[in-house]
């Protein structure tokens, strides 16, 4: 029987240095063949808005899709991990937090929560993880906050913000996340904060150097029409989803993806 992949296991990839392989997931077809080719996580994202809906942005994702979604992924999954986002405005307070994370579990069957934002939500993620429920922050491009940032951009290119990010994903640590998320940052300043953290770090656009690797599942199957330079379509050359769900996990592990064309100076 396959095991099941859990927070002590990513702990131990990390410290083994074995790179984590993550997508995101969004039913049970496509997980079963995550699954089936060695995904480590799978990452029921809020990225479904985007990808499924057909909206511009994140933010009218809800609770009711996020549980929809994390049950079809994590009903199929029998090796993954499920990591379930929080969608816009499910955290505003640590009481609404710990409620909605409750949900993701409980009605979803998620494994892990993710959360955007630093040390303003450090609260929330304290009485989510007391509550014994692993949290999975996000830093750097935090599309929730997409306004506010005023587009999908690269973070934390300035000292001083990789500085401020640099706090913010220790003052997660220490509220108790037991992994990251770091989008579109600089690699070196990735390689930095993967270094100083005792959680795993998981990049997107973030270089090779994070201790795992997400893409959105249908940008690397060359589905989305926009080509992001970060991503890669590993169906090129291949006759079959399951081998290039394969080759992403073979070119996350032998630290092949991301290549310098896919990170960010
Ligand atoms: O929502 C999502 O899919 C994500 C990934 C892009 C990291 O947060």
């Amino acid at each position: 029987m396959t095991k099941k992949i859990s927070v002590t296991t990513l702990k131990h990839m990390k410290s083994a240095a074995e790179k984590i392989a993550c997508l995101t997931s969004y039913d049970a077809s496509f997980a079963c063949l995550q699954d089936g080719a060695g995904v480590d996580v799978l990452l029921v994202g809020d990225s479904l808005g985007m990808v499924l809906h057909g909206d511009e942005t994140t933010l009218n994702v809800t609770m009711t899709d996020m549980i929809y979604h994390t049950r079809l992924v994590s009903k199929v999954c029998q090796r993954a991990f499920v990591i379930s986002d929080m969608p816009y405005k499910s955290y505003t307070s640590a009481t609404l937090a710990l409620e909605n994370a409750k949900r993701l579990v409980s009605e979803g069957n998620a494994d892990m929560v993710k959360m955007e934002g630093g040390a303003e939500i450090s609260a929330a993620v304290s009485l989510i993880t007391q509550e014994g429920i692993p949290v999975c922050g996000h830093l750097g491009l935090m599309p929730q906050s997409i306004h506010e940032l005023g587009g999908y951009r690269v973070q934390a290119k300035t000292q001083e913000e990789a500085e401020k990010l640099k706090q913010d994903a220790i003052s997660l640590q220490e509220s108790g996340a037991d992994c990251l998320v770091l989008e579109c940052v600089p690699a070196k300043v990735a390689a930095e904060v993967s270094d100083v953290l005792d959680i795993p770090v998981i990049g997107i656009g973030a270089g090779v150097d994070c201790d795992g690797q997400v893409l959105v599942v249908y940008d690397m199957l060359g589905i989305t029409k926009k080509e992001f330079k970060f991503s890669k379509n590993f169906l090129i050359g291949q006759e079959s989803i399951a081998n290039a769900l394969k080759d992403y996990v073979a070119a996350v592990k032998d630290k092949t993806f991301p290549g310098a064309t896919h990170s960010y100076e």
